[in-house]
C-alpha cells in the first residue's frame, strides 16, 4: 500500500489517501482538544497509545461479528483502515452518570445507571455537536431507519463486549463515543477510535480517571493516564 497525499486533518488525526479506492491511512497526533476545539493542548506519546488501542480493539470487536473498519497496523501511528462515509453522529453509550449527563440531568457523576442509555449528537463543531434524536436524524438525512436500527444494534453488543474486557483489567468503562462509517457498498462498519480521548475509565477500585478528562478538568498526570491503560491491556 503505497501513501499518497493528505486528504483531511482533525483534531486528533490526519488521513492520507492511498495507491487503492478502498483504503486510506490514519496517523494518530499527540494533540488534545476540548470544548469544540477551544481548549488546545498536547499529551505526549498520546497518538502511540490511541493508535495502538484502538486497533486492538477493534480487531477483538471484528471477532464479536461487528465489521471495522481496521485493515493493517503500519506503524507506532500509522493504520491501513477502510474508506468510508463516516455518518456524521457521535454515537455516545453511558453505563454510570458522568460528564454532559450528569450536567443536564442533575446525576451525580459516578451514579450507576439502571440500563446503559444511547444518545445522539449531530457532528458539527460550529453548532456545538447538538444531542439529537432517532426523527432529527431520519428527517435530516443523515441515516437511514435501517442505519439506525443497525448502529444501535452494533453500539449495545460493543458496550457488552467492552465492559468485561475492561473488568478483567480492574477498569470501570463508565461511558464512550464511537462512530460509524457507510463502505462505497453500503455497509454500516465501526470507524474512527475506541481509545481514551473517546472513553471515560475509571479504576475499578479507587475510581481515578484514566482518560482525557484529566485534560479536559486540568487533573495533571495525563500522559501517565495514557500509559497506565496502555500497561494495563498490553502489559
Ligand atoms: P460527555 O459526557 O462530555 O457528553 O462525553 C461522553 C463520552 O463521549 C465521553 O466518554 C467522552 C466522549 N466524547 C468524545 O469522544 N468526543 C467529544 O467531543 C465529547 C464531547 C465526548
Amino acid at each position: 500500500m503505497e501513501k499518497r497525499e493528505q486528504m483531511y486533518e482533525g483534531k486528533a488525526k490526519k488521513v492520507f489517501a492511498t495507491d487503492s479506492d478502498e483504503y486510506c491511512i490514519v496517523s494518530y497526533k499527540d494533540d488534545a482538544t476540548a470544548f469544540n476545539g477551544l481548549k488546545k493542548g498536547t499529551i505526549a506519546g498520546k497518538g502511540v497509545v490511541n493508535n495502538r488501542m484502538s486497533n486492538y480493539l477493534m480487531q477483538l470487536i471484528e471477532k464479536q461479528g461487528i465489521p471495522t473498519h481496521f485493515v493493517e497496523e503500519l506503524n507506532d501511528r500509522e493504520t491501513v483502515v477502510r474508506k468510508v462515509t463516516i455518518v456524521p453522529l457521535e454515537v455516545i453509550v453511558r453505563n454510570t452518570a458522568a460528564g454532559s449527563f450528569s450536567k443536564r440531568f442533575g446525576v451525580a457523576e459516578g451514579t450507576k445507571l439502571l440500563c446503559p442509555t444511547l444518545e445522539f449528537c449531530y457532528k458539527d463543531d460550529e453548532l456545538g455537536d447538538p444531542m439529537v434524536n432517532d426523527y432529527h436524524i431520519i428527517a435530516c438525512g443523515w441515516a437511514t431507519r435501517e442505519d439506525l436500527d443497525i448502529i444501535t444494534d452494533y453500539t449495545f453488543k460493543i458496550n457488552e463486549f467492552l465492559i468485561d474486557f475492561f473488568k478483567k483489567i480492574n477498569v470501570d468503562l463508565i461511558d464512550f463515543k464511537i462512530e460509524f462509517g457507510k463502505t462505497a457498498d453500503g455497509k454500516i462498519i465501526l470507524a474512527d477510535e475506541i481509545s481514551p480521548d473517546t472513553c471515560r475509565f475509571w479504576d475499578a477500585t479507587t475510581h481515578e480517571k484514566l482518560d482525557k478528562d484529566r485534560f479536559r478538568r486540568d487533573m495533571g498526570s495525563v500522559e501517565e493516564a495514557y500509559r497506565e491503560m496502555m500497561r494495563r491491556i498490553f502489559g
